[in-house]
């Protein structure tokens, strides 16, 4: 049977300029091409961890525009159970303005809109869907609130969390307290712990830091540079998987989604960071958000190929 996932989060329309590098403040530039790709890092993180093999269920928020309506209609095609996802009038669908350059780093501005919306009592309409799911996912481009009351709701029925606090925020210890794994960059374990992470050793010492805060697993994504994973006996480093680079976005959403898909079909931490790190690399070689994310059959072939060379 597919394990159930839970996914609180954001939906958005990324508006998508491939730039040859990132314009100075005050420049005008030509870039190279315009794409509309949906995205946001909720819907994302639901797609992955559909494609990777899940039943998902999505809580969040959409405006009644083109954008929301398009959005939905690509994650229901996905398979996505959409029962509590709303559409809001009056406040536009979430867009992110994301700048694309030549060597596939971005910068990325949001403007939240209807994920803004995603409420304490919206959350709580949806408490059979966290209850009864196998993990709960959330992000931080909906209100904390929310985000907070989704986790104890989950915490309350013994459903393991996942929080990937992007983008990063301040948080409580008594949130943190709540949260099963906790998945987080260079910049949120930077900002979450105290400690500068600059390279693996403080990147080990900032996740003890978020363990003593009350995380149960801390895993540390450092893109090219790989994943520290960290339990209260055991500290792991998995390297980068190689690959040419084309747009990082949504690497850290594939992660996140088919890192719980493994976690819900029973694999340890190490080995589902290391296939959640596979399906991470592939997303990495395709422009765009949903438009990267692989299917599992993809993932599959890949690490057979990447272990036969
Ligand atoms: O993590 C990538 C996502 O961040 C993009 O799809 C964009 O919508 C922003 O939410």
């Amino acid at each position: 049977m597919k394990p159930r996932i839970t996914v609180v989060g954001s939906v958005n329309m990324d508006l998508v300029f491939r730039t040859p590098r990132m314009p100075a403040i005050g420049e005008t530039m030509h870039g190279h091409e315009f794409r509309q790709i949906p995205g946001g890092k909720g819907a994302n993180q639901a797609v992955a961890a559909a494609r990777q093999g899940a039943d998902v269920s999505f809580v969040g928020a959409v405006g009644n525009d083109g954008f929301g309506d398009f959005s939905k209609q690509c994650l229901a095609t996905e398979g996505i159970e959409l029962a509590n996802l709303a559409t809001v009038q009056g406040i536009a669908t979430g867009v992110a303005g994301i700048l694309v350059d030549d060597s596939g780093h971005n910068s990325i501005v949001l403007a939240a809109g209807a994920n803004a919306s995603v409420s304490v009592t919206q959350v709580e309409a949806a408490t059979a869907s966290i209850a009864t799911a196998k993990l709960l996912l959330c992000q931080l481009e909906t209100p904390l609130d929310s985000v907070t009351r989704a986790i104890q709701i989950a915490h309350q029925h013994k459903v393991g969390v996942i929080l990937n606090p992007a983008p990063a925020q301040d948080l409580s210890d008594e949130l943190l307290g709540l949260v099963d794994y906790l998945i987080v960059n260079e910049t949120e374990a930077s900002q979450l712990s105290g400690t500068s992470v600059i390279d693996q050793a403080s990147a080990k010492l900032a996740s003890q830091q978020l363990l003593k805060r009350g995380v149960g697993t801390v895993l540390l994504t450092m893109g090219e540079h790989g994943v520290v994973i960290t339990t209260k006996d055991s500290s792991n480093f998995l390297p980068a998987i190689k690959v040419e680079v084309v747009d990082t976005t949504a690497a850290g959403d594939t992660f996140v989604g088919a890192l719980a898909v493994g976690l819900a079909n029973g694999l340890n931490i190490v080995d589902a960071s290391s296939e959640a790190q596979y399906t991470a690399a592939l997303t990495v070689t395709k422009l765009g958000a949903q438009t990267s994310i692989p299917h599992r059959h993809e993932v599959l072939e890949f690490m057979h190929k990447q272990k036969a060379a």
